[in-house]
């Protein structure tokens, strides 16, 4: 891939960037979980001259001027800290859909800037890289939330306590399957940020951190009953699914052959469910082929597990 680059630079690395389900369902920008599929594969160089050079590989059309791109407004924020002149060439080979809900834009931000960190030397800390990319996300959603850069950067699953300061926490997690649907239509992050309420009922809200603190615990105490007994969102589902044909039919069909639960991943159109044992994964996975294929609608599945790894550089040249 990286020979691909066609502009002869410096010094570069190969980067994986995963894939990352944000929300968790009921934990609304506060949580999120790396993915070992898909990912997109990145190729970042430094430049002799100062400046931001971007070129995708992929057909989405992505814009490549450094402030409207999400790699490149990632890049300017890393750049603005780091005091010495430097200059990148960024290659994007975008295996993550734009506007599939799996934190496509996260993982071109997060790649980009540990990319960038390798080749100068790690100054920077994994949360000085979240603080980076989530510049990435402002482009992308208008807002700079934290819930796929995060554990597109740590890996695993992670908390998000608050995002100004940023406190990020990392949580341990039984073995768990994540079985995917990306059902081909786009959801745009803004739009679908823009259709919820502002305000939320307090009995509402109690549900709701109850679910929370719930699926905390029970990632932490490895008890797979309380992590399915509080996948459950009473605010943010009930608004969104509206967007994405065939939810109910998933969600009630995928629990129906044994997965623990699941729901909207990040902002959709994709649904993810969690399974203790593979077998159920890939049960769902044909539940989820089934409602789909009826339905007519062009998907993708997945079935995969948590990535711990978080974007890593894969190759030095
Ligand atoms: N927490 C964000 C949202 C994630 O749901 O809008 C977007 O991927």
């Amino acid at each position: 891939m990286a020979n691909d680059v066609n502009t002869p630079g410096g010094k570069g690395v190969q980067v994986f960037a995963p894939a990352t389900v944000a929300n968790l369902v009921c934990g609304f920008d506060v949580l999120g979980m790396a993915l070992q599929q898909p990912q997109d594969v990145m190729t970042v160089r430094l430049r002799e001259e100062p400046g931001i050079v971007i070129q995708h590989a992929d057909g989405y059309q992505l814009p490549v001027e450094p402030e409207k791109n999400v790699a490149g407004a990632s890049l300017l924020a890393l750049m603005d800290e780091w005091k010495e002149k430097v200059g990148f060439e960024v290659f994007i080979d975008k295996r993550i859909k734009p506007g599939s809900g799996l934190g496509s834009s996260a993982a071109s931000s997060a790649g980009a800037v540990v990319a960038a960190n390798h080749l100068l030397g790690n100054p920077f800390s994994k949360e000085d890289l979240v603080r980076f990319a989530m510049n990435g996300e402002k482009v992308a959603s208008g807002v700079k939330h934290a819930d796929n850069i995060a554990p597109c950067i740590y890996g695993g699953i992670t908390l998000i306590r608050s995002i100004f300061p940023l406190d990020i926490v990392q949580l341990t997690a039984p073995p768990l399957y994540v079985t995917v649907v990306h059902p081909q239509i786009e959801v745009r992050t803004s739009d679908a940020r823009q259709i919820l309420r502002k305000e939320v009922q307090l009995k509402a809200a109690i549900k709701q951190w109850g679910n929370i603190a719930g699926l905390v615990a029970g990632f932490m105490k490895n008890d797979y009953g309380l992590i399915g007994r509080s996948l459950e969102d009473v605010i943010i589902e009930p608004v969104r699914s509206i967007l994405i044909p065939g939810f109910d039919d998933v969600k009630k069909k995928s629990k129906d052959a044994g997965a623990l639960g699941g729901g909207i991943s990040g902002s959709g159109p994709s649904i993810f469910m969690l399974s203790k044992e593979e077998y159920v994964a890939k049960g769902v996975e044909e539940v989820m082929i089934d409602v789909y294929t009826r339905l007519g609608i062009e998907f993708k599945t997945y079935v995969t597990m948590i990535n711990y790894s978080g974007a890593k550089v894969v190759d030095v040249q």
